[in-house]
C-alpha cells in the first residue's frame, strides 16, 4: 500500500478530504497517491500568496538566491530518486528522466544568478529638452503580483522548475498547479522549497482538478498566468481573462531541414541520429520533438533510409532499464490517438516505413512519407513517436515547408552555411531557429516560446522574470546632473 502524498499550502504540508491514484503508463502500477486540497484550502493558499506579495518583493536577493541555491544542490543529491520517480509517474526512460532533473538543477541555479543580476535599476538622463532639466528617470522592476503557474505532464519536474523558479527569484509568489497524470515530481520541489527560509505564503504546490482551475484562473488576486499545455486549453485560459498577463507555451510540429550542402556520408549520419533520437524521445511527448523532416532533393535518397535505420535502432520497452531509448506514451488513450492519426495519414495514401503499431500505451517509432497536406498529422501536433519525411527543391521551398504550419516553437536547419543560417533565422516563423541540429535543442537559460499558434511570452529564466514583472520608472527633480 502506498502512503498519501501531502500537498503544499503556504510553504507547509496539508491534505485534503479526497485523494486520487497515480498510475504507471508502462504497467498500470499505482504510483503514488495524492491528496487532493479542498475549496477551503485553494482559498488559503491564494490568500496568504496574497497577503505576502508585497514583503516577498522586498526580500533580500540573498534569501531568494540562497533557497534556489538550495533547492538546485538537493535536486542534485536526489537525482536518482526522482529520476526513478519521473519515469514511473510519466513512463519517460529513466536516462531522460535523469536528464530532466539535470536540467532542473540548472534552472535553480540560474534563477539564484538572475535573483543576485535582476532589478539593479537603469538610469535615464532627461534634461535633454529643458522641460526635463535637473531630472533623471531611474527605473525597476517589480512583480505584477501572484503567478498562477500551470505545468504539464511532459517534463514534470522541470517545467514546474521553470515556473518557480523564476517567480522566486524575482520576488512573486507562486501557486503551482501540477499536471494531473505526473504531479508527484512537482510536488518533490515542495519538500526541497520546505527546507529553506522563504516566507509562509510565497509558494504553493495544489494539485487542484482540472474541473476546478476556471475559478482559480478567474481569480483577480492571480494577475499571472502561466501556462504551458495544449493549445486549446491554453487559448480558453486566455479568452477566459483577456485582462490578465498570459504566458502560454502551447504546442509544436517541430521541423528538422536538412539542406544541399549537408550532404558527406557523416552529415547525413549526424543529422539521421540526432532526427530519430529526437522524434522519439519521451515517447515524441516533447513540444520540440522532430515531427516533419524536410529534405532537399538533392539528399532525400540517401537521408531516408539513414533515417528509417537509425528510428528502428532506437531501444523500446520498459522505461526504468536504464537501456530503454522509448517508453510507454502518457496513456493508452494517447497512443490510441496517435494510432488514429497515423490510420487515416496510411489511409490516404501516405507510405509507412517503419512502425505503425501500438500496444496498449506504447506505440512503435513511426516514419511516413508522401503524407497528404491534409491530413491531421501533417497539420496538427501529434505529440508521439512519429515523423513524416518530406523531399522539397532548394532552400526557399524548405523554408515556405516550414513556415507552412500554424505552429511556430522551434526548427532545426542542417546546414554548414553561414550566410544560409542567417537566411534561416530571417525567414522562419518560429521562436527558436537551431543550426546544425534538431528544432530539440533547449537550453533552459535560452528565451524559450512560440510565435503564430505556439504561444504567447517567453519562458528561460531570466524571460520568465521579465514577463512576472513591470518595469516601474522614478523620476527624480531638482538634480544637479
Ligand atoms: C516543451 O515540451 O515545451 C518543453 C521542451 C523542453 O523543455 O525541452
Amino acid at each position: 500500500m502506498t502512503s498519501t502524498t501531502a500537498f503544499w499550502l503556504a510553504g507547509r504540508q496539508a491534505t485534503g478530504e479526497t485523494t486520487f491514484d497515480v498510475t504507471s503508463p508502462w504497467d498500470g502500477h499505482t504510483v503514488g497517491t495524492v491528496s487532493v486540497p479542498t475549496d477551503a484550502q485553494v482559498e488559503e493558499a491564494v490568500s496568504a500568496a496574497h497577503a505576502v506579495r508585497e514583503d516577498f518583493a522586498a526580500t533580500p536577493a540573498h534569501t531568494r538566491a540562497a533557497a534556489l541555491d538550495h533547492v538546485s544542490r538537493r535536486l542534485v543529491e536526489r537525482t536518482e530518486e526522482i529520476a526513478r520517480l519521473i519515469s514511473a509517474e510519466n513512463g519517460k526512460p529513466v536516462k531522460w528522466a535523469r536528464g530532466e532533473v539535470g536540467r532542473a538543477v540548472s534552472v535553480f541555479r540560474f534563477a539564484a544568478e538572475e535573483a543576485r543580476r535582476f532589478n539593479g535599476g537603469e538610469a535615464q538622463r532627461l534634461d535633454t529638452d529643458a522641460g526635463g532639466q535637473g531630472r533623471l528617470a531611474f527605473t525597476r522592476r517589480f512583480p505584477k503580483g501572484v503567478v498562477l503557474g500551470i505545468a504539464p505532464f511532459n517534463f514534470p519536474l522541470n517545467l514546474c522548475a521553470h515556473k518557480i523558479a523564476p517567480a522566486i527569484a524575482a520576488g512573486a509568489p507562486i501557486i503551482l498547479k501540477p499536471a494531473p497524470a505526473t504531479p508527484l515530481s512537482g510536488l518533490i520541489l515542495g519538500e526541497l522549497l520546505a527546507e529553506t527560509e522563504l516566507p509562509a505564503g510565497s509558494w504553493s504546490i495544489l494539485p487542484v482538478p482540472n474541473d476546478r482551475m476556471p475559478a482559480l484562473v478567474q481569480d483577480e488576486r492571480l494577475p499571472v498566468i502561466s501556462f504551458t499545455g495544449s493549445e486549446t486549453v491554453g487559448y480558453a485560459i486566455m479568452d477566459s481573462v483577456p485582462r490578465k498577463h498570459c504566458t502560454l507555451e502551447l504546442g509544436g510540429n517541430g521541423a528538422a531541414v536538412v539542406l544541399a550542402d549537408f550532404a558527406s556520408d557523416e552529415d547525413l549520419d549526424r543529422a539521421a541520429q540526432r532526427i530519430a533520437t529526437f522524434s522519439n524521445y519521451q515517447g515524441g511527448q516533447s513540444c520540440i520533438s522532430v515531427q516533419r523532416v524536410i529534405a532537399d532533393a538533392s539528399v532525400y535518397d540517401r537521408l531516408l533510409p539513414r533515417i528509417v535505420a537509425a528510428v528502428e535502432a532506437q531501444v523500446t520497452g520498459d522505461p526504468n532499464d536504464d537501456a530503454t531509448d522509448v517508453g510507454p506514451l502518457v496513456s493508452e488513450a494517447a497512443a490510441q490517438r496517435v494510432e488514429s492519426w497515423v490510420d487515416e495519414a496510411t489511409a490516404a495514401g501516405a507510405k509507412l516505413l517503419t512502425g505503425g503499431k501500438r500496444d496498449g500505451a506504447s506505440y512503435a517509432p513511426t516514419v511516413l512519407t508522401d503524407v497528404p497536406a491534409d491530413a491531421t498529422i501533417a497539420r496538427e501536433e501529434v505529440f508521439g513517436p512519429v515523423l513524416t519525411v518530406q523531399k522539397v527543391d532548394g532552400e526557399a521551398a524548405a523554408f515556405a515547408a516550414v513556415n507552412d504550419s500554424k505552429y511556430g516553437l522551434q526548427a532545426g536547419v542542417f546546414t554548414h552555411d553561414l550566410q544560409t543560417a542567417f537566411r534561416a533565422h530571417r525567414a522562419l516563423e518560429v521562436g527558436g531557429v537551431v543550426i546544425g541540429d534538431v528544432p530539440s535543442y533547449r537550453a533552459d537559460q535560452m528565451p524559450y516560446g512560440g510565435a503564430k499558434q505556439s504561444g504567447v511570452g517567453r519562458e528561460g529564466v531570466k524571460f520568465a522574470m521579465d514577463d512576472y514583472t513591470y518595469e516601474r520608472v522614478m523620476v527624480l527633480t531638482g538634480l544637479a546632473l
